[in-house]
């Protein structure tokens, strides 16, 4: 099932009365080797991010500082997350539609993706999208 492979993965935590320390080993962590990595900060108050699903790339979203949304969709279900904690990542597979709404003043949401950045990759229409996702992941 889809939605069932993306999921909070436990981050390493390293705690210290000095401060706590996480660390992201592509392939050891995460499922996949890490090509870039991106971060959306300054967002104003009500500002929606997202908005695409990717044909094949992977990502792991962090919220690095404060906190924030995530809503994902295979086409056929939905999930959402609430993303508070630096040491938990949400990965997300190929072929999801994800939009990150209601951040925190200050926030910092931090993405790990399995590639570089190509804008032929994205679905950046909803309808395309659910059509490609029904035929990839087999919705009825
Ligand atoms: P987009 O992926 O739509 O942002 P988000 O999903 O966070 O809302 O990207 C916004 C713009 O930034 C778009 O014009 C493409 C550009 N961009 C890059 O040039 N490189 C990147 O690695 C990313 C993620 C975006």
């Amino acid at each position: 099932m889809a939605l069932n492979d993306c999921r909070i993965l436990d981050l390493p935590r390293i705690n210290d009365r000095r401060g706590n320390l996480t660390f992201i080993e592509g392939g050891t962590h995460i499922p996949f080797d890490i090509a870039r990595t991106y971060y959306l900060y300054d967002v104003p108050g009500g500002a929606e991010r997202g908005g695409h699903g990717h044909k094949a790339l992977s990502q792991l979203i962090v919220a690095i500082s404060g906190s924030f949304d995530v809503h994902l969709d295979d086409g056929a279900e939905k999930r959402s997350f609430h993303m508070n904690r630096s040491y938990y990542g949400l990965y997300v597979t190929p072929m999801i539609w994800r939009e990150i709404d209601n951040f925190s003043s200050g926030s910092v949401c931090l993405v790990l993706a399995s590639d570089h950045y190509d804008e032929t990759d994205y679905y950046r229409n909803y309808d395309t999208f659910k059509e490609a996702a029904k035929r990839y992941w087999g919705h009825q």
